[in-house]
């Protein structure tokens, strides 16, 4: 696996190559040696798996320059019943991707060697949304959820995720513990002006340190990333963020990764780049990353 900042990371493996929420940096003006760029994408990517329609993880300027790679298009499917819930297929085809998947919780992709899944992703869309999955990829004995900027709002999910696809051994996730208010994004889809109480209790947030050492104890992962917390320089003017290491959900990653560590599972926080080894090749797993390891 390759991470390419926030939540896109390649997967190849068995012949198939499969990429997550691409959101890939153009190659910058003065080389810069701590990121990937289109140019280090293979020629073909055989899956493209798309979590959500947030504008960090549905990113049509990726998309674009990625259509003519991209084999299969899978997306969640939506109800066209809440204020925002797009059917993102509808949009990929109007963006001229001929193949387009949409699925729901518990569909999945047979590979060679392998299996995709989706699962359900539970929080951060302020209740309105419903076009949004985790996906489970399984190659071997190898299981690898991805689980965006999911919360584990409740554990028993992720406990019959695990009685049916059987244990994950890695898993990729969200720990922005803060979010968005609920009108930061959604406010103009709504008919009327959100009071402040429901702007801030319906935040768009993934996991807190707590959350997300649940979420890991009860599919039994072994080693866990965190990623999509939008970091990286190259996401700055779509995030809007600074990023300072004093930041709240910073404080809640370090302890989660001490907690984790505490309770035997690898842990650490992605960014930038990095490759990520798994499966027969564990023992090969190295870090290139600019500044992982926390
Ligand atoms: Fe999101
Ligand atoms: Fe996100």
């Amino acid at each position: 696996m390759r991470y390419f900042g926030h939540a896109t990371v390649l997967i190849e493996a068995e012949g198939t190559t499969i990429l997550t929420d691409p959101f890939i940096s153009v190659s910058p003006e003065v080389a810069d040696r701590n990121r990937l760029t289109f140019r280090d994408l293979p020629a073909r990517i055989d899956y493209v798996l798309i979590t959500h329609g947030h504008h960090d993880h549905f990113v049509f300027e990726s998309l674009l320059r990625l259509r003519h790679r991209i084999g299969t298009l899978v997306v969640p499917r939506n109800t066209g019943i809440y204020y925002g819930d797009l059917s993102l297929k509808q949009l990929a085809q109007r963006l001229g991707f001929k193949q387009v998947v949409e699925m729901d919780a518990l569909d999945s992709i047979s590979l060679a060697g392998g299996r995709m899944t989706a699962i359900p992703f539970l929080g951060e869309h302020c209740d309105l949304l419903h076009a949004k999955l985790g996906y489970v990829v399984r190659f071997g004995d190898e299981q690898i959820l991805f689980a965006a900027d999911s919360c584990c709002l409740d554990k028993y999910l992720y406990a019959n995720i695990r009685k049916t696809l059987g244990p994950i051994t890695t898993a990729f996730i969200g720990m922005e513990c803060i979010g968005a208010p609920l009108s930061w994004i959604y406010s103009p889809l709504l008919p009327v002006k959100s009071e402040r109480e429901h702007d801030q209790s319906r935040r768009s947030h993934a996991n807190g340190a707590d959350s997300a050492l649940e979420l890991l104890q009860t599919v039994g992962a072994n080693t866990a990333y965190v990623y999509a917390l939008g970091r990286e320089p190259w996401l700055k003017y779509f995030m809007a963020l600074e990023p300072t290491d004093d930041d709240p959900y910073m404080v809640e990653i370090r302890k989660f990764v001490v907690a984790a560590q505490t309770h035997g599972i690898d842990a650490q926080m992605l960014y930038g780049k990095q490759d990520l080894f798994c499966g027969d090749k564990a023992h090969l797993r190295y870090v290139k990353g600019t500044g992982g390891g926390l």
